[in-house]
Formats: structure tokens, C-alpha cells, sequence
């Protein structure tokens, strides 16, 4: 018997860092009623109803299971229109974390978007520039008027290519950009981890590189800070010089390199709803908060109840701790093994919070303009009812209105996202053996038509056919 400490070999085994003291049923219905199910829903995902699904890997937006303290932090909330005690821990919390004075609350994300895009009064002929902009991100600048360009690194376009930071912006691009055109350039943002081209990280190095170039300029940057912890603990995890950092120092240097942050806090503050700007300049906050009165609220509550606040504020300090970054990034890339391992590809390497399929190479049978995500999408819930969403030629092509051409995306993807804390290691393991189940079945796959579509946006509300 070894003597104390007793230093055993890790365990290869995931487990979760924490215990569940409130559990809430998940259906598991038959086949048939699945297929009754996807019927009704016009074979949309969107339609169906939350009840009908087993493992709700649609988002990991605002799906987390809050803790016991996040609960608690509920109940001691203060709903004080101004200058709330919530407000005030969620403040300090975020210029700790961030090193920015200003911090303003926003219900979500998105808002955080609009509210900067419309302070920095973008106009016709301005550009942001970004590592690849969230799609409300860029919806958000596209209405301010201005062009939202991405410059994503090479390396993003080898799907299977195991680079540690594809998430990264491409340098020379910016230095280029900024040197032809820096009247025009008002606005950087690094997106980390960069959730359009597969939750894929950002490197130190790569932040700072574009600190430089911008440096003297007079052109901010921002920092997408969604999935920060995620991203800092891929740094830490891949980047020399940074293995033995804390994660929260690591999280604090990445702010430390840019003018403001916004954040949707449905991701990496654990949070059901909510959102923030943190900013370093006086001015331009004071621009925000003049106009968040009139869609937000009053600055210290920004479209937030306080008890949400001070859940995020809790959330915020929780998703630092270095034993669930593990299990988080670990638990999704053996999800992302587990599915290769089945015989399906998937985008390479596994990021932090989706597992991405390659539906065009898993059903070559079925061609761009008849959505093999969208029959990988449908055959994932009526096989094992889990429902996840198609990120291909349906979401990102688009039809001509006069002709009904279609345009098709760049890949054919389906994206699995994993919400944080919710679903158990033998959740995974049930779906990996079942995945490998309907691997054996991707040939019969056909294809789906629209008989129903919208003008914008129509992944929300089409309705389909089988082939
Ligand atoms: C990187 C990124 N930025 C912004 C947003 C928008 O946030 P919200 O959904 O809270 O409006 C999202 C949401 O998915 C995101 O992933």
C-alpha cells in the first residue's frame, strides 16, 4: 500500500466537479412518437417542443445550470431602480475581472452590440473588423450602416487541420487593412472563443499582436468576451509560457490588451439572461449610457432584474475554477472523439462548447441544395431525440427572391452545443453509443425541400419535406 499522500495515476474517467441537489426529468419517447413529433414541427427543430427533447444540445446561450450560490445570490437580489447593492457587487466583479472602470449591464448580448455600434455613430463607409463576427455582431454593425469584415487566420479553413488557435484573427490582414484604410477602420473585435468558425480559441499572442498594430491609431478593440474562461483555459492549456499562469490572471491579461469588452452572459457567467459593456474611455461609456435609457433601462440595472445580477456577479467568479474548465473542455472534446470515433467527422480540433459535424462528408448521397445537415439534424432526433441545429446552406445560404436560386454556405455543418453543467458524463456516453448506431444508417439519409420559407432568417420558422 503506498504511504500518504497516496500519489495515484490520474483517473481517465470524467467526472463532474460538483453533486446535484435539484433535478428536473428528461423524456425519453419512442420512435414513433418522435416521428409524429418531427411531422407536426414540419420538420423544423425550432418547433419542436422543448418537453419533446431528451438532450437539448440546440444552444449553450442562457441554458447553464446555475449553482446553489447563484440560487441564494437570487434571493438576497435588490431591486432598487438605481444604485442597487446587486448592482454594485456585479460592478466590482466585472472592473476586477475586465481592469475596466466602466461597466454597463445590457439584457443580453446583442444589446451590448447595438448600444456600442450606435455610441460610436457608425456610418456608410466605416468598417469593424473582426477574427469572424457573431452573426448578431455583425447584424448589429450591417444596421449601424457600417461593413463588417472578417479576417480569419489560414488556418480556419482546414476543417481537420489540428492548429491550437484557429480561432485567431489574421495579423498581416488587419496590418494591411489599418494601413490602407485607417480613417475608414473604427472598430476591432476579437470574438474568443470564436464561435462562427467552431468555438475555436484565440492565442495571447495573437491578442496582443493586434493590441500593436492598432497601438497610436486611434482605433479600439474590443473583446467578444462570450466564452472568455474557455478561451483563457485553452491558453493555458496550449500556449508556451502560460501553463503554470492561474486562469483568472490569464482571463485578466486578455482584457488587459483591449479598450472594452461586451459580453452576452448566457455563456461564461453561467447566467439563464444578461449581458455587459465594459469600457475603458469615459466618454464613450457616458455616449452608452445616455442612450441605453431608452431601450435598456437605468444604467445600474441596463434591462436586468437585480437578482440577476447578482447571479451573473457569482457566475462570473465561478466559471474560473480550474477543476470545471477541465471537465468543460474535456467533456466536450471526448463528445467530439467519441462521435470521429463512430465514423462521423467532425471539425478538428474539437472546440470548447459545440461539437461540429460535417454533414456534406458524412452524407456525400445528398447534395448542398437538398441540406444534408438538416437530414443529419432530423435523423439525430428521430433516432435519439436529441435536437441540435443545422449550420449550412439553410442558415447561412440564401434564395434569390426573384429567381429562388439558392446560394450555398461554405461547409454543411450541424452543431451540437453542450450547456454548461446540465447534462452528465453517462449523457454523453448514452449519445456516443447511440451516435454510432446511426452511423451504421447515414447512407439511407435523403434530402429535404423547403415547402415553406421566410425572407430573413427562414432557419427559424421554414417548414420541409422529406426527399
Ligand atoms: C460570440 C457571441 N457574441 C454575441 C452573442 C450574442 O449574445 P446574445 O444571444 O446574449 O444576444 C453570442 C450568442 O450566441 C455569441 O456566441
Amino acid at each position: 500500500m503506498p504511504q500518504p499522500p497516496y500519489e495515484l495515476p490520474r483517473a481517465r474517467t470524467i467526472i463532474e466537479p460538483f453533486r446535484i441537489k435539484s433535478v428536473e426529468p428528461i423524456r425519453l419517447l419512442s420512435a414513433a412518437e418522435r416521428g409524429r413529433v418531427l411531422e407536426q414541427a414540419g420538420y423544423n427543430l425550432f418547433k419542436v417542443r422543448a418537453q419533446d427533447v431528451t438532450f437539448d444540445l440546440l444552444t449553450d446561450s442562457g441554458t447553464s445550470a446555475m449553482s446553489a450560490r447563484q440560487w441564494a445570490g437570487i434571493m438576497v437580489g435588490d431591486e432598487s431602480y438605481a444604485g442597487s447593492p446587486s448592482f454594485q457587487r456585479f460592478e466590482k466583479t466585472v472592473q476586477d475581472l475586465s481592469g475596466m472602470e466602466n461597466v454597463v449591464p445590457t439584457h443580453q448580448g446583442r444589446s451590448a452590440e447595438f448600444l456600442l455600434m450606435q455610441a460610436l455613430a457608425l456610418k456608410p463607409g466605416d468598417i469593424v473588423a473582426g477574427n469572424t463576427h457573431f452573426d448578431t455582431t455583425r447584424a448589429n454593425i450591417e444596421h449601424s450602416g457600417a461593413e463588417a469584415l472578417d479576417l480569419p487566420c489560414a488556418e480556419t479553413a482546414d476543417t481537420q487541420s489540428e492548429a491550437p488557435f484557429k480561432g485567431n484573427i489574421d495579423l498581416q490582414a488587419l496590418a494591411r487593412l489599418v494601413e490602407k484604410d485607417s480613417r475608414r477602420v473604427r472598430l476591432v473585435i476579437i470574438t474568443a472563443t470564436n464561435n462562427s468558425v467552431g468555438g475555436q480559441p484565440v492565442s495571447m499572442e495573437n491578442i496582443r499582436g493586434a493590441r500593436r498594430i492598432l497601438e497610436g491609431r486611434g482605433i479600439p478593440l474590443f473583446l467578444d468576451a462570450a466564452r472568455f474562461a474557455e478561451n483563457a483555459f485553452f491558453i493555458k492549456k496550449r500556449e508556451k509560457g502560460y501553463e503554470n499562469r492561474p486562469v483568472r490572471d490569464i482571463a485578466r491579461e486578455m482584457f488587459s490588451h483591449c479598450d472594452g469588452a461586451l459580453m452576452s452572459a448566457k455563456k461564461d457567467a453561467f447566467g439563464n439572461i444578461g449581458g455587459f459593456l465594459a469600457i475603458r474611455n469615459r466618454e464613450l461609456a457616458e455616449s452608452v449610457r445616455s442612450l441605453m435609457v431608452i431601450t435598456e433601462g437605468f444604467p445600474t440595472y441596463g434591462g436586468l432584474a437585480g437578482r440577476d445580477l447578482e447571479a451573473l456577479a457569482i457566475g462570473l467568479e465561478e466559471i474560473l475554477d480550474e477543476d470545471y474548465l477541465t471537465y468543460r473542455l474535456r467533456s466536450t472534446e471526448y463528445f467530439g472523439e467519441g462521435i470521429r470515433a463512430a465514423g462521423i467527422p467532425v471539425i478538428r480540433p474539437i472546440g470548447g462548447h459545440a461539437v461540429y459535424i460535417d454533414a456534406g462528408a458524412a452524407l456525400p448521397q445528398v447534395p448542398w441544395n437538398e441540406f444534408p445537415g438538416q437530414s443529419l439534424s432530423v435523423a439525430l432526433y428521430g433516432g435519439i431525440g436529441i435536437r441540435s441545429v443545422e449550420v449550412g446552406s439553410i442558415m447561412l445560404g440564401s434564395r434569390d427572391p426573384k429567381t429562388g436560386e439558392e446560394k450555398p454556405a461554405p461547409r454543411e455543418l450541424v452543431r451540437l452545443a453542450i450547456p454548461r453543467r446540465v447534462y452528465t458524463q453517462s449523457h454523453v456516453d448514452y449519445m456516443i453509443e447511440m451516435i454510432g448506431h446511426l452511423a451504421g444508417r447515414l447512407g439511407d439519409l435523403r434530402g429535404y425541400a423547403f415547402t415553406w420559407q421566410a425572407p430573413v432568417l427562414r432557419h427559424f420558422t421554414a417548414s420541409y419535406r422529406p426527399l
